[in-house]
C-alpha cells in the first residue's frame, strides 16, 4: 500500500500521471491516510463502482474534503438552503430530478445554443486574435463555457461577471485544503450566489422565458413538479458543473494538441477535431477523480473496503490503464475511438453536459484552426494547477500564433 500517496502535493498537482501509474500497478485499491480515502484506480474497478449505486452512494460527491471551520459553518447555517439534487443524490430522489433535467438538456436546446456558442466564440477571438498572443486559458477557455451555461439557464448577461466571481471559490473549498480565511470567503460568496439564484427562480415563476429554468418549471410531464428550492439547487450546481469542467478540458486539449504537434494535422483534416477532443478527455481529463461512499462492507477488485469507506475514484488512472487501452500514456487522436473513458462517469449519474462540452470544444478548436496558421505555447513559467483532488487544468496557458 502506498501510504505516502497525497494528491494535494505540488509534485502531484503538476503531473499526477506517474504517481497514478505506480498506484494502479502496486496498490489499485488502497487506503490513503493523507485524505482519509480509498483510492480506486483500475479502469474495471472504477467502472464497477460507478455502475453499482446500490453498493456505493454518491452522497459525498460535493462534500468538503475536510470539515469546515466554525466561522464558515456559521455563515452557511441559516442562509444556504441548497439540497442534494443531482451528482450527490441517490435514487429514488435522483431518478425523479434527473428525468426532468435530462428533458431540459434536450437536443432542441443544444441546436438552439450552437449558433449562440459560435457567435460568442467569434466575438471573444476578435478581441485578441490580431495581437498574435494571449493567455488562452483566461481569455478564451474561461469565458466561453461560462457565458454558455449562464445563457442556457437564462441568467441576464449583465450579471455574468458577478456570477463568475461567485463561482470561483467553490473548487478549492470543496475539493482542496483551504485556509480558514479562504473558507470564510467562499462561504460568503456561496451564500451571496445562493440568494441570487433563489431570487432568479422566483422571478422566472412570474416571467417565464425561453430557457432551461423555465423548462424545469413548465416541462411536458408535470406529474412530478420540482419545487423552487430544488430548481435553485439544480441551477446552483449547474452554474459550476457547466463551466469549470469545460474550461479546464479545453485548456488541456489545446495544450496536448500543441505539445504533441497536431496543429497542422488538424488544419489539414477537420475530421480529426472531434477525435482530438475525445482523446484529450480520456488522456488529460479535467475531472481526474470523483467520489463515492461504500454503503456496506464490500469487495472492489478483490480488496475489501469497510462500510462507510470514502472512495476516490481515480478517473485519471483508469483512463490510462494498459488493460483498457494500447499505449495509454500517448495522446493519440488517431487511436481507435477512445469513448469508453470514464471522464464523464458511468451509469445513472453519467454527465448530462457531455454533449454540450463536446460542442463547445469543437467550436473553439474549429474557429482557432480557421484563424491561426500555427500555435505554440510560450515557454517560461511552469503551468499552475488549482490545489484540489478532482478538477485539473492549467490556470494560465500563454500561447502565440500567426494569423492564417
Ligand atoms: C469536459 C467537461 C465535463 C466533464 C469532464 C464532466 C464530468 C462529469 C462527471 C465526472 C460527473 C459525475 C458522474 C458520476 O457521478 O457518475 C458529471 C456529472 C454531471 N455533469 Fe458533467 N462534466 C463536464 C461538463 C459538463 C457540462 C458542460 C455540464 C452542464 C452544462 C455538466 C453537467 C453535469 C451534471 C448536471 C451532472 C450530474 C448528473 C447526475 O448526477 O445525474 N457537465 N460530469
Amino acid at each position: 500500500m502506498h501510504s505516502q500517496f497525497d494528491p494535494l502535493t505540488e509534485a502531484f498537482l503538476s503531473n499526477p500521471y506517474p504517481f497514478l501509474a505506480e498506484q494502479r500497478e502496486e496498490a489499485p485499491v488502497a487506503y490513503c491516510p493523507a485524505i482519509d480515502m480509498w483510492i480506486v484506480s483500475r479502469h474495471a474497478d472504477v467502472e464497477y463502482v460507478f455502475l453499482n449505486p446500490d453498493l456505493f452512494s454518491a452522497s459525498i460527491a460535493q462534500a468538503t474534503l475536510l470539515p469546515l471551520c466554525d466561522a464558515a459553518v456559521d455563515i452557511l447555517k441559516d442562509d444556504f438552503g441548497i439540497e442534494p439534487v443531482m451528482s450527490n443524490f441517490d435514487p429514488p430522489g435522483h431518478t425523479r430530478i434527473r428525468r426532468r433535467l435530462a428533458q431540459a438538456f434536450s437536443m432542441k436546446r443544444m441546436r438552439v445554443l450552437t449558433p449562440v456558442i459560435e457567435d460568442r466564440c467569434a466575438e471573444i477571438l476578435d478581441r485578441f486574435a490580431d495581437a498574435g498572443t494571449a493567455d488562452l486559458a483566461q481569455e478564451l477557455c474561461y469565458p466561453l463555457p461560462a457565458i454558455t451555461i449562464f445563457a442556457m439557464i437564462g441568467f441576464p448577461p449583465e450579471d455574468n461577471d458577478q456570477i463568475k466571481e461567485w463561482c470561483a471559490d467553490k473548487l478549492v473549498v470543496n475539493w482542496g485544503r483551504p485556509t480558514e480565511e479562504a473558507q470564510v470567503r467562499a462561504a460568503e460568496t456561496m451564500v451571496a450566489f445562493w440568494k441570487y439564484v433563489v431570487a432568479f427562480v422566483a422571478r422566472r415563476r412570474q416571467e417565464p422565458a425561453d430557457d432551461l429554468t423555465t423548462d424545469l418549471m413548465l416541462g411536458k410531464d408535470m406529474s412530478e413538479p420540482l419545487t423552487d428550492n430544488e430548481i435553485a439547487s439544480i441551477l446552483f450546481g449547474l452554474s459550476f458543473a457547466g463551466h469549470e469542467t469545460t474550461t479546464n478540458q479545453t485548456a488541456n486539449c489545446l495544450r496536448q494538441i500543441v505539445e504533441n504537434g497536431y496543429w497542422e494535422k488538424l488544419r489539414q483534416d477537420r475530421d480529426l477535431v472531434p477525435k482530438a477532443v475525445e482523446e484529450s478527455i480520456r488522456h488529460d481529463s479535467s475531472v481526474i477523480a470523483w467520489r463515492r461512499l461504500a454503503k456496506q462492507e464490500t469487495a472492489i477488485g478483490g480488496v475489501t473496503v469497510p462500510a462507510g469507506a470514502k472512495l476516490m475514484l481515480s478517473v485519471g488512472a483508469a483512463n490510462r490503464d494498459p488493460d483498457a487501452y494500447d499505449n495509454p500514456e500517448a495522446f493519440d487522436p488517431e487511436r481507435a475511438w477512445p469513448k469508453d473513458h470514464l471522464s464523464f462517469g458511468r451509469g445513472i449519474h453519467l454527465c448530462l453536459g457531455a454533449h454540450l462540452a463536446r460542442i463547445e470544444m469543437g467550436v473553439i478548436l474549429n474557429q482557432m484552426l480557421d484563424r491561426f496558421a500555427d500555435l505554440e505555447l510560450v515557454e517560461g513559467t511552469p503551468l499552475e494547477f488549482p490545489p484540489n483532488i478532482s478538477f485539473r487544468g492549467p490556470v494560465h496557458l500563454p500561447a502565440r500564433w500567426t494569423l492564417a
